[in-house]
């Protein structure tokens, strides 16, 4: 099955611009929930030094990356079957410069986030940054209407998902030793956010 994401096509370009200045020229990267692969395949393209391990919880989305691997070749890896909340991730224990995790902490389990930030925690390398992105709440800047429609389809769709609350991811993050090192406003009232281990400076 071959999957598309539009909102993927449109933001891959911004968080590339974004991940462009933020990261060293090579590293290796682990990206949580890779879903149609259109960010693996774009970053890849974007960031020369770098390899990618692509991951999913979903059997069918993992055939397309496979595909995906094969058509990209050695700096894209196969597929990990990874959930997210899971103790345990199957990973190197070498670590990861980048672990980057796009629209799913909304609409996944609230435990989704706890089990990013132990994760991120666990598996960063030294000096390496957690990049999440996607649409959230935040307790000093008005919500968009258009989120506030989004975070009420979500609930009606499954009454565990929602914007979370940027205040209750911090708290998560804290837990695990990670802090908000950077909040970045991005195009269509998204934010991407860099995480790092020890206090915020
Ligand atoms: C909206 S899609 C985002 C996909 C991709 N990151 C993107 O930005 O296009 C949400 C993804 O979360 C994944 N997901 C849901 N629950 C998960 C879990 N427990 N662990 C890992 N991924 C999960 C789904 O399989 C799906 O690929």
């Amino acid at each position: 099955m071959h999957f598309h994401s539009p909102a993927a096509e449109r933001n891959k370009q911004p968080i590339l611009e974004q991940l462009q200045r933020l990261l060293p020229p090579q590293g290796r990267a682990l990206e949580i929930a890779s879903g149609s692969g259109q960010h693996a395949r774009h970053f890849l393209a974007g960031l020369p030094g770098w390899t990618w391990q692509p991951s999913e919880f979903d059997a069918d989305k993992r055939a397309g990356l496979q595909q995906l691997q094969l058509e990209l070749g050695p700096r894209c890896l196969p597929p990990l079957a990874l959930d997210v909340s899971a103790p345990d991730w199957p990973v190197d224990a070498a670590g990861f410069e980048l672990i980057f995790c796009a629209n799913v902490l909304h609409i996944a389990p609230w435990a989704c986030c706890a089990g990013l930030m132990q994760g991120a925690a666990r598996h960063l390398a030294p000096g390496g940054c957690l990049v999440s992105y996607g649409p959230y709440l935040e307790s000093d800047v008005p919500t968009a209407p258009s989120n506030l429609a989004f975070d009420a389809d979500l609930k009606s769709r499954n009454p565990g998902w929602g914007l979370r609350n940027l205040d209750a991811v911090r708290v998560e993050a804290a837990r695990a030793g990670l802090y908000l090192r950077e909040r970045v406003a991005m195009p269509a009232n998204n934010l991407l956010l860099v995480w790092g281990p020890g206090q915020a400076g």
